[in-house]
């Protein structure tokens, strides 16, 4: 049997957890809103067309902030089409998924949905093909009071109270050359700049987060976050980072490995960002908004004819997850929690549909994807502060990421209850791995209250309409729920071979 060790040391503290850490998005991209979040007219459809059974399984999965509305789609949008009467919202082409956007949904639907979900907002702006102007027009409807031409359209829209909405993203992915309005590091830094001085003249302590590279893999990668961030500085507080990954040409050991990527990401623009900060002898720390991760088969979608003609809400990038996935998503999510000191806003893409955890047929149920379940229990179970976690294992070679750990984990720990959590995945393809878990130095002894696994015989196994329950989390075998970490305080699991674990601690 393989074996790895952990030893955890409750003042080894990285950062608290970040409830933001539990974003997701909402585009207006396929079916993500409509016939996703909003269907009037399906049987579970509540009194505002929202579709209870996708809120409540937004609920379960434990998502604390929602970025809306693109996304790619957001650089085309005119906010202001979507408030009113819904009969009077414009039909228009949207550039960017070359669909048609009845607008029947706008940020006061949304707002409501996202009260009903009992979620923040992150609003993302339009750079694209718009600027100051438009962006201050946009928070003076949403987040002035009273008393102003477009605050009283909101209130006679039927929202009397501001939104407050604090975290504002400028713009989306303005270095990609498929964005509309794509724009050059100096223009968009200079942009970026103007709209968030402006932005803060209206409401200083809004939160404001400036375009970073849309992956890892451009080629202005690291000097596009330079340049932007010179200009920027002083006047904004995140740079965002976005990443998917998938499996390519079989090679799941790669795969497997390429939370080690999201690590490299993000010590590379942490790097950046204060190289920045120290030249313009700034006291003042960007830190990083991830507002785009996750498993996503892009290379399929590239390889695929265009997408449909200007139908409205075709189906578009809707992945179906397998175990594989999930385990990544997990492991995704423990890069997210170790990096809590500088990642204070993470958002995975998206929520419902398209590359989602959550699936909906239209008039139909909604269930599931595989990687629901690691983030829902992430999201419940990550509580108090984020602990250094170094695991001693075996290594393996990897064709895209060079040599990977073959485990990886991440623990919180709660001052307030005492509680410990450990996230930890197996990235091996064929064997299990033993994992003692050394937890001497919190001087008491802990009970095991939970310890769930997602693995599967079938590594490619999916949820889907007709078998939603297929893949799920399981109890951990050999983990006897109470059994007491006395002796040499330490507990033994064994990680079964491609999974994920959570494994959770109570004082005993
Ligand atoms: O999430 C899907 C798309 O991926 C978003 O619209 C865009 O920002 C990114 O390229």
């Amino acid at each position: 049997m393989l074996r790895a060790r952990v030893a955890l040391n409750p003042a080894a503290v990285v950062a608290p957890v970040n409830r933001r850490t539990f974003g997701s998005f909402v585009e207006h991209m396929g079916r993500c809103v409509y016939t996703g979040i909003y269907e009037p007219g399906h049987p579970s459809a509540d009194e505002d067309g929202f579709r209870a059974d996708v809120l409540a399984l937004a609920r379960e999965l434990g998502v604390t902030m929602v970025r809306y509305p693109g996304g790619n789609f957001v650089s085309g949008y005119r906010w202001e089409d979507g408030i009113g009467p819904a009969e009077k919202r414009p039909r228009r082409r949207d550039l960017a998924w070359r669909s048609i956007e009845t607008n029947q949904v706008g940020i006061d639907e949304f707002a409501k949905w996202a009260e009903k979900a009992g979620v923040e907002i992150m609003y993302a702006v339009n750079l694209g093909t718009r600027g100051v102007q438009e962006a201050l027009d946009v928070h003076e409807y949403l987040n002035h009071p009273e008393g102003t031409e477009l605050s009283e359209r909101r209130r006679a829209n039927g929202a009397e109270k501001p939104y407050g909405i604090k975290i504002w993203c400028l713009g989306n992915e303005l270095d990609g050359p498929w964005q509309t309005g794509h724009k050059t590091a100096g223009e968009y830094g200079l942009l970026a700049a103007a709209t968030a001085r402006a932005l803060k003249s209206a409401e200083p302590d809004l939160e404001l987060v400036a375009c970073g590279s849309s992956s890892s893999s451009m080629p202005t990668f690291g000097s596009w976050e330079s340049t932007v961030l010179e200009h920027a500085y002083e006047a904004v507080d995140y740079v965002s980072c976005h990443a998917y990954y998938e499996e390519y040409d079989g090679d799941l050991g790669s795969f497997l490995a390429c939370a080690t990527d999201m690590d490299h990401f993000v010590s590379s623009i942490v790097a950046t960002a204060d190289a920045v900060g120290a030249r313009l002898k700034s006291k003042k720390k960007i830190n990083i908004s991830f507002d785009e991760w996750n498993v996503w088969y892009l290379s399929r979608f590239q390889d695929a004819p265009p997408p449909s003609e200007w139908e409205v809400a075709p189906r578009v990038i809707e992945d179906r997850y397998n175990v594989a996935d999930a385990v990544v998503v997990g492991n995704l999510l423990i890069s997210l929690l170790r990096h809590s000191d500088r990642v204070t806003a993470a958002c995975q893409a998206q929520l419902v549909n398209v590359i989602a955890p959550i699936m909906t047929e239209p008039g139909g149920p909604a269930w599931r994807q595989t990687v629901f379940h690691p983030f829902a229990r992430t999201a419940a179970l990550a509580k108090g502060d984020v602990l250094e976690t170094r695991v001693d294992c075996p290594t393996y070679e990897t064709a895209r990421y060079g040599e990977a750990a073959l485990i990886d984990a991440v623990a919180t720990h709660d001052p307030a209850t005492g509680g410990v959590t450990l996230f930890v995945v197996n990235r091996d393809q064929e064997n299990p791995v033993e994992l003692t878990v050394d937890l001497s130095a919190f001087g008491a002894d802990l009970s095991v209250a939970e310890s769930v696994t997602l693995t599967d015989d079938d590594v490619r196994a999916t949820n889907t309409k007709d078998d939603p329950e297929r893949v799920t989390l399981r109890p951990t075998t050999q983990i006897p729920t109470g059994a007491i970490t006395t002796g040499d305080g330490s507990v033994t699991i064994a990680l079964p071979r491609v999974s994920w674990t959570a494994l959770r601690l109570t004082p005993a």
